[in-house]
């Protein structure tokens, strides 16, 4: 296959950037899209030319650094799917593809693709660790977690903080990715020691960050590689609410 590429191109956070096309031939279908970037940075290495920067770590769709806008939509069209699963098989010979970063005035463009998401690390530094001693792995049954806890808490945990909730809202909110990393903690029995404080922290962080508000739209939920549902949403409203109430 042949195919165009529109690239958004930036030497740096504080210069311009702009859409630069390139061709990648001979792209096999089953190359994953990373893997066609790359043939296309080795030939712009050979010619001399700067290769176009992004992001990546493991490329099993497990850290989600792979953060790329691809025709529009956070890691591509494929629903639950990171930019480094996409296939070249879901495009066709000929298509042009349009490249750009994740856009979101907490996520300063480094170059080209990569966008600084240190805000997310913050969020969850602001959070803080559980206070129970954990010490050497406990016994499977010494607190017992009730199934449906358990699957909500790993539902959540499964947030890779990559962004693409971010950069799919028309507000540049957080709250899927803060919603999430609030709840894998505050519905477990070992987060309840630190359950209001955790919330307002880390919704207190958010906002700090310059992160914007949730106007419902969805757009998170639908984007998100590891589908992280709304509910987390509604539950982090709830538990901050709750500690306001409570005073803290
Ligand atoms: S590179 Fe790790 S999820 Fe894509």
């Amino acid at each position: 296959m042949t195919i165009h590429l529109r690239v958004w191109r930036q030497a740096g956070p504080n210069q311009g950037g702009t859409l630069v096309p390139y061709t990648a031939e001979d792209v096999s279908p089953d190359m994953s899209f990373l893997e066609m970037l790359d043939v296309v940075n080795e030939k712009l290495i050979a010619a001399g030319k700067d290769p176009i920067a992004f992001d990546s770590d493991c490329r099993e769709g497990i850290c989600g650094a792979c953060g790329m806008v691809i025709n529009g939509v956070p890691h591509g069209p494929d629903p639950g799917t990171t930019a480094c699963q996409l296939h070249m098989r879901r495009f066709k010979d000929g298509d042009t593809i349009t490249l750009e970063p994740f856009r979101a005035r907490a996520f300063p463009v480094l170059k080209d693709l990569i966008v600084d998401r240190g805000a997310l690390d913050r969020i969850i530094k602001a959070g803080g660790y559980i206070s129970a001693n954990v010490g050497a792995a406990p016994e499977a049954n010494a607190l017992p977690v009730p199934k449906p806890i358990a699957e909500q808490a790993f539902e959540s945990a499964a947030c890779v903080g990559c962004g693409a909730c971010v950069a799919a809202c028309k507000n540049a909110s957080a709250v899927l990715f803060t919603s999430a990393k609030i709840s894998h903690l505050n519905v477990l029995p070992q987060g309840q020691a630190e359950r209001t404080r955790r919330a307002v922290a880390m919704l207190d962080q958010h906002d700090l960050e310059g992160f914007g508000s949730c106007s419902n739209e969805g757009e998170c939920e639908a984007v998100c590689p590891k589908e992280i549902r709304l509910s987390n949403i509604a539950r982090m409203n709830r538990e901050y609410l709750r500690a306001r109430l409570v005073g803290v």
